[in-house]
């Protein structure tokens, strides 16, 4: 049975090792204090009781901003990804919000790819965000 829920300090061992594998960060502090922010939307997704996925979001106002999201290797290219993105927009609309951000390197093919078939259009560019790539920030009017 898949399903989502809040993020708990107890899921941050599986959610670090996704983060890990993702993109090579462990940002432990940062998961503590968002998890814990009433702005900020950590959810995890899990199948069986297993981690497999999760995203991160804030909502302020009516924008949302999407801060991460990842799926764990063994579990990619079987509709998670999408089914993580659809959870934050129908969050966000049930906020009543009017549009939703992201931020992503302009050499992520995989996740822009992900993106782009939703709707998201480029906003801007940050030039050199990544050093020497670019972040395109990608915008999604709900
Ligand atoms: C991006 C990510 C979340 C996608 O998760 P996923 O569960 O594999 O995605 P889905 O199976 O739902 O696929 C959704 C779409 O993504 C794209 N996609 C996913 N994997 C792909 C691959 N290996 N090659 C090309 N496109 C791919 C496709 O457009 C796919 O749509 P399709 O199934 O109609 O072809 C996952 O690859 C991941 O965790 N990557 C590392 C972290 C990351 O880059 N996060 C985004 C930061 S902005």
């Amino acid at each position: 049975m898949v399903k989502f829920r809040k993020m708990a300090q107890s899921d941050l061992i599986d959610v670090i090792s996704i983060e890990k594998e993702a993109f090579g960060t462990e940002s432990y502090d940062d998961f503590v204090t968002c998890i814990s922010r009433p702005i900020y939307y950590y959810i995890v997704l899990e199948k069986d009781g297993e981690i497999i996925g999760y995203y991160g979001a804030m909502i302020i106002g009516d924008e949302c901003e999407i801060l991460t999201i990842a799926v764990k290797k063994g579990f990619r290219r079987q509709g998670y990804g999408k089914s993580l993105l659809d959870n934050i927009i129908d969050r966000a609309k049930a906020h009543k919000c009017k549009v939703l951000y992201l931020e992503v390197n302009e050499n992520n093919n995989i996740a822009s790819s992900l993106y782009l078939k939703k709707g998201f259009v480029e906003s801007y560019r940050r030039n050199g965000y990544y050093g020497k790539d670019d972040a395109l920030i990608l915008k999604l009017e709900l």
